[in-house]
């Protein structure tokens, strides 16, 4: 198995500046290179800052920082990576630049240098074809922010040696990371799955159902996400996301499940590409309030509440409210003249027709005891 020393990053961005740190922190030596020499040594800055900040915080010692930074070099041309034992590509999210790229890279390194890309959704295969040695080429898909996030895909183009995967592997795992075998299919797997997550919640705000507060609020509090899907696209950055989105689409020869959306495109066309140009979906300018999701806590008070004892999922939720709390051996929750039912696929409007009788929808969630919002939905009746 390849003895790996010495690892090379191509792109100085969001992405390679932290596989960067990853490969520092655990006893690398690392050169990066990006065509923006100077854009490359400002975010080689930033990430000392990040890890003053650490230090401060306690998460590292001063001496892990100082080590981490000391073993990072930022190199002005793609020849200084030639001692290089793994080449790791962050640059943009384009084919031919990518292609073009690895060919100019075999020339360079040695033959026995292992080469990786981080694309979140581009065919490793397709890449790989421009190359001369096509077995050397594989996937090492970081995910955002790469310290922190424990995952890492690691991806077989059709030519990839078995060997070179099996060395990558044994890296991530050296590196504290989880690495997951994954073969070159469209957006792999994070990024397949995570089209709906994303394609769904934007369908939802252009159709003026939710906005995104209540969206990325659900969803994390209810749903048990970490992030909402606006707050997680403002960190990727909306660019980066509609391009991966373009290249699942196009490679799953238009499959209208995962069709680009046109709101995202405007977000790009007006260059609020998220945390990065300090305005996406959120606006990060300073003293702006509307960094993160916020959502409206309720006015309605309830003086008391009579709950079936069947439901108790119903239960833990309405235990949240300060009233007169009993169970009640009866088949509905009624409040206010309103019947509270589970969401069960059926729309409020449509229970409200079938039942004659106002109707509320209390959506599902991974635990009603610990979440702190619900998501409702009222049925003409309680609307009007
Ligand atoms: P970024 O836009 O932050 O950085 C890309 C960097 O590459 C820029 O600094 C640019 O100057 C440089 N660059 C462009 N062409 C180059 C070339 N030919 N040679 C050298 N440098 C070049 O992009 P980001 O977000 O770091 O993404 C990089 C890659 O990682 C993309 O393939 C993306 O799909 C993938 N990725 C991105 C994630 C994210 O959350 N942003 C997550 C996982 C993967």
């Amino acid at each position: 198995m390849k003895q790996v020393e010495i690892i090379g990053v191509v792109g100085a961005g969001t992405m390679g500046m932290g596989i960067c740190e990853v490969a520092a922190a655990n006893g690398m030596q690392v050169l990066v290179f990006d065509v923006n020499t100077e854009f490359a040594e400002e975010s080689f800055e930033a990430m000392k800052n990040r890890l003053k900040k650490r230090v401060i915080k306690g998460k590292i010692s001063e001496s892990q920082a100082a080590s981490t930074t000391a073993a990072i070099k930022v190199v002005n041309s793609l020849k200084a990576l030639m001692p290089c034992d793994l080449v790791v590509e962050a640059i943009v999210e384009k084919i031919d630049v990518k292609i073009q790229l690895f060919q100019e890279l075999e020339d360079i390194v040695s033959e026995s240098t292992l080469l990786a890309t981080n694309t979140s959704s581009i065919s490793i295969t397709a890449i790989a074809a421009g190359m001369s040695d096509a077995s050397r080429l594989f996937g090492l898909h970081f995910f955002n922010p790469a310290p922190v996030m424990k995952l890492v895909e690691i991806i077989s183009g059709l030519s990839t040696d078995k060997n070179h995967l099996e060395t990558a592997k044994k890296l991530c795992q050296s590196w504290n990371k989880v690495p997951v075998m994954a073969q070159s299919t469209p957006g792999f797997i994070v990024n397949r799955v995570a089209r709906s997550f994303y394609g769904e919640s934007m369908k939802l705000l252009q159709e003026q159902l939710a906005d995104i507060n209540h969206i990325d609020a659900v969803l994390t509090e209810c749903a048990g996400f970490r992030m909402g899907p606006f707050t997680l696209m403002d960190l990727i950055g909306i660019d980066i996301n509609f391009a991966v989105s373009h290249s699942v689409y196009n490679a799953f020869f238009g499959d209208p499940r995962f069709r680009p959306s046109l709101l995202q495109g405007e977000m790009v066309q007006a260059n609020r590409l998220g945390r990065k140009t300090g305005r996406g979906f959120y606006d990060y300018a300073e003293g702006s309030k509307n960094t993160k999701p916020a959502y409206q806590e309720s006015d309605v008070t309830v003086d008391k509440l009579v709950v079936p004892e069947h439901e108790n999922n119903f239960s833990a939720l309405f235990s949240h409210f300060d009233c007169d709390f009993r169970l009640w051996e009866g088949d509905k929750v009624i409040i206010d003249g309103c019947q509270i039912l589970p969401c069960a696929g059926l729309t409020a409007t449509q229970i409200e027709s079938d039942t004659n009788f106002p109707t509320c929808l209390v959506d599902l969630s991974f635990d009603h005891q610990r979440c702190k919002c619900v998501n409702l939905a009222f049925g003409p009746a309680v609307n009007n």
